[in-house]
């Protein structure tokens, strides 16, 4: 596994690699990497020759200037983790060399970012959009590999390859889970033992609504979930909301012939934690 930091040396071992006939899978990271990530490095490894994983904390998504000097990072412990895995390259570049001049990209997703994070992180996914968007242009990857943990994200990275007509195919991989349920995230290690404790209950409650599903309508389910996460003294909803899949608009009838995903954020102290369920007839946990 090589580790390089400029886009130069970069692209110079994906070029050689694509010249070898290989395909590449990449995963884009902000580092701080737990089970999560492993997981798409393996999937990245099933469907390409090459895996590239980048490491970069991008300032441009961050609406909040205290979680992004709050996230973690620990670029020693990040390579210690991708070594048993099958990554072949990680890039991990620096702020300069991603931004050698402020991007001043206006993305516009219409009504995929109007709602849920695109509401309360303004900013956020355009800051998303644009270091996504040269990641795949230096990267070049064939198929890259995003967590449905991120659902909106990843709604807005499949909109933004449309948009950019890019050829690459945008892998979905299932949500990875702690042992009692906690979305794996890389903010659950700023969470106590107290607070972590709580935040089981977001996706105990999730779970519990999945089990509600069409026994009672749907406001009184999405009312029946706030009011048992903010029941918890560490927890404090930001909100939650069952979604139309493709289109993120919210649903108000289980009569709606649509795919339907009932997404939530919560704050647990200064952390924020998002995590998501479908609710479909055949209920998958994925524990
Ligand atoms: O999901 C993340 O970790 C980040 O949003 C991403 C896709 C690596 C872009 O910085």
């Amino acid at each position: 596994m090589e580790l390089v930091h400029a886009v130069a040396d970069l692209k110079q071992l994906v070029e050689r690699k694509k010249s070898e006939g290989l395909s590449v899978g990449f995963v884009p990271t902000m580092g701080a990497l737990h089970e999560g990530h492993l997981s798409l490095v393996a999937e990245a490894s099933k469907a390409s020759g090459y895996v590239v994983v980048s490491i970069f904390v991008n300032p441009t998504q961050f609406n909040d200037k205290k979680d992004l000097e709050r996230y973690p990072r620990n670029l020693g412990l990040d390579m210690e983790l991708l070594k048993s895995t099958s990554c072949d390259l990680v890039f991990a570049p620096g702020v300069e060399e991603m931004y050698p001049v402020k991007d001043t990209r206006l993305f516009n997703f219409g009504s995929l970012e109007t709602v849920m994070e695109g509401k309360h992180r303004p900013g956020h996914f355009n800051g998303v959009a644009q270091v996504v968007s040269k990641l795949f242009d230096m990267v070049q990857p064939d198929f890259a590999f995003f967590g449905e943990k991120d659902f909106q994200q990843l709604a807005i990275i499949k909109a933004m390859s449309r948009q950019l007509n890019l050829d690459v195919k945008i892998v979905p991989c299932k949500t990875v889970r702690e042992p009692n349920g906690l979305a794996m995230s890389s903010r659950n290690q700023l969470l106590s033992d107290a607070q972590r404790e709580s935040a089981a209950l977001i996706s105990e409650t999730l779970f519990g609504a999945q089990e509600k599903m069409d026994k009672m309508p749907v406001a009184e389910l999405k009312q029946w979930v706030m009011d048992t996460i903010n029941k918890d003294e560490n927890l404090e909803i930001e909100y939650f909301d069952i979604v139309n899949s493709d289109t993120l608009q919210s649903v108000n009838s289980w009569d709606e012939k649509v795919n339907k995903t009932g997404c939530i954020a919560v704050h647990c102290g200064r952390i924020r934690l998002i995590d998501n369920v479908t609710f479909s007839k055949n209920v998958d946990r994925s524990l």
